[in-house]
C-alpha cells in the first residue's frame, strides 16, 4: 500500500492545503493528514484540537484520507510505517530554502525518509494559514480562501478575539 503524510501545523486549514490533499489523495492508497506543532510558530489561532476537528470536517469527503495528530518529531513519527513518504506543498521559491533545511534535518534523524515536493496550484501560490489569520482578524470574507466547512469557526473565533 502506497501510503502518502502531509504534515502541517494547519492553523487553520486553507483551500491551499485542501487542493494538495486532494491531488495527493488520488495518486496515493492512502494519505495520512498529521497536524503537528511548529516549534517557531507562536500559539495560534486555534488549539491542536480545535486544528484537527476542523481538517477532519474538511477532508470527510476523501474516503482514502485520515487525520492524526502524533506528540514529538514527523521523522520519527514516518518510522512506524513500513513505507511511506512524506509530501508538502510548495508555493513559491520563497518556501523551498525552508523545506529542504527541514528535509535535511529530518534525514539525519530518519535517512530513510523521503520528501516529496509538490508545487502549489497557482490558485493559492498566494494563501496561507497566517493571510487567514489575518483577514480574519479584520473581518474579510474568507469565501474562496477556507473550505466552506470551517468557514464559520473561524469567524467565531475572530470575533473573540476582537473582543465582541
Ligand atoms: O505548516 P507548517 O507550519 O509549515 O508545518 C511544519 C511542520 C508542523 C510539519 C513541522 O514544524 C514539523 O514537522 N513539526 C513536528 C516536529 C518536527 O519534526 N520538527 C522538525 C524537526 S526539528
Amino acid at each position: 500500500m502506497k501510503t502518502a503524510i502531509c504534515p502541517g501545523s494547519f492553523d487553520p486549514i486553507t483551500l491551499g492545503h485542501l487542493n494538495i490533499i486532494r491531488r495527493v489523495s488520488r495518486m496515493f492508497d492512502e494519505v495520512v493528514v498529521c497536524v503537528m506543532r511548529n516549534a517557531s510558530k507562536s500559539s495560534g489561532m486555534f488549539s491542536m484540537e480545535e486544528r484537527c476537528e476542523m481538517v477532519r470536517r474538511s477532508v470527510a469527503r476523501f474516503p482514502n484520507v485520515r487525520v492524526e495528530s502524533p506528540e514529538g518529531l514527523l521523522a520519527e513519527y514516518v518510522k512506524s510505517f513500513e513505507s511511506a513518504v512524506v509530501v508538502k506543498g510548495m508555493r513559491a521559491a520563497s518556501d523551498f530554502d525552508y523545506e529542504f533545511q527541514m528535509d535535511l534535518i529530518n534525514k539525519k534523524i530518519n535517512p530513510q525518509m523521503e520528501t516529496l515536493f509538490l508545487p502549489s496550484s497557482e490558485k493559492y501560490t498566494f494563501l496561507s494559514s497566517s493571510i487567514v489569520r489575518e483577514m480574519a482578524r479584520y473581518g474579510a470574507d474568507l469565501t474562496g480562501f477556507v473550505p466552506d466547512e470551517i468557514k464559520t469557526d473561524i469567524e467565531k473565533k475572530a470575533l473573540l478575539w476582537r473582543g465582541k
